[in-house]
């Protein structure tokens, strides 16, 4: 027996009392909605909706498709109230001492920067650089594709704030290049992976269901794809990684661990369930510790590359 399991973790120095987020897009961009998820659900920390330099309202509805076996498509065009929100944002982690990361997306090398700065001085735990969004021109994948223009991004960000650069990348299949690049330039942590592009057609009337035509696959039907990201990448480079894609449970959660992730994200899991399911997933991942005897969650940190 090995007694009482520790499940801390310590990523970019952040200290996590246990390795469940919520990832960013749903309920995140709040102040009530971050209180009642930290509230209910207790999460380790809390990444915010990405914020833009001003408001954005996105597309109009349709703008989320539910796929069945816990599997969605959305484009929602990042709406979000802007940066401004972010200090109103950060107070309700500072009220119960929980990490608030701040993800954002700029339009340029520049305003990836200035909000990154922003982020810092309303005294977020970390900034998450989305590279990453498939579906809104300007911002996002266009940017996060290209390995060097996710140098400079990356770079001019870790080179102008304290805290740490969080990187969230796509499942590419130059992944591997552009994580490497991000590693070089200052990122402390790769957040894997975003959604993956997709579409659906209504049958009877041709058209695509969501106004955007293409959105960003997630859930179920990504985490096989997730899991495989997080493996590869770290292999190659052995550094902090975050695994988000798919985690509705504690297996899904321990997967990622076990391919490399020191902790792991959910999103789409808090669609058609409360915020009781992240206390629920840690409670688990504790009964899994005893079961297979191990102490401490950081001892199956990339375990599957060892068996
Ligand atoms: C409705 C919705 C909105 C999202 N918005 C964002 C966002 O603003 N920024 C971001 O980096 N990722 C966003 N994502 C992607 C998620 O953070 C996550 O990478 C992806 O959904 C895979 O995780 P999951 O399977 O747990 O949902 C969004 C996902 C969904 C479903």
């Amino acid at each position: 027996m090995v007694g009482e399991v520790i499940v801390e973790v310590l990523i970019s120095g952040l200290r996590l009392k246990h390795p469940v987020m919520v990832g960013s897009g749903v309920l995140g961009d709040r102040p009530e909605l971050i209180n009642r998820l930290i509230r209910e659900g207790e999460p380790a920390a809390v990444v915010t909706k990405t914020l833009t330099k001003d408001v954005r309202e996105g597309y109009l509805p349709p703008i989320i498709v539910e796929l069945g076996c816990n599997s969605y498509l959305n484009a929602v065009g990042l709406a979000n109230p802007g940066i401004k929100v972010v200090k109103e944002l950060v107070s309700i982690g500072v009220k119960y001492d929980t990490p608030i990361v701040v993800s954002v997306a700029g339009s340029s090398v520049e305003e990836f920067a200035e909000l990154a700065v922003i982020a810092d001085e309303a005294k977020a735990s970390a900034v998450e650089l989305n590279l990453s969004c498939p579906h809104v021109k300007g911002l996002g994948a266009e940017l996060g594709r290209d390995p060097q223009t996710t140098y400079e991004v990356v770079k001019n960000v870790s080179s102008a704030i304290k805290i740490p650069t969080w990187v969230k990348l796509g499942p590419w299949d130059n992944v591997i290049d552009v994580s490497g690049k991000s590693l070089e330039a200052g990122a402390n942590v790769l957040v894997l992976v975003n959604t993956l592009r997709g579409m659906k057609i209504d049958i009877y009337s041709g058209r695509p269901v969501l106004t955007a035509r293409i959105g960003g696959l997630s859930g179920h039907a990504l985490h096989p794809i997730a899991i495989r990201v997080v493996y590869e990448v770290f292999k190659e480079f052995k550094c902090d990684i975050v695994g988000v894609g798919g985690v509705f449970n504690y297996e899904t959660a321990i997967e990622f661990i076990l391919a490399g992730a020191k902790a792991v994200q959910l999103v789409s899991a808090l669609i058609n369930n409360p915020p009781s399911i992240i206390k629920e997933i840690v409670s688990l991942i504790k009964s899994y510790m005893s079961e297979i005897n191990v102490r401490r969650v950081d001892e199956l940190v990339g375990l599957s590359h060892k068996v």
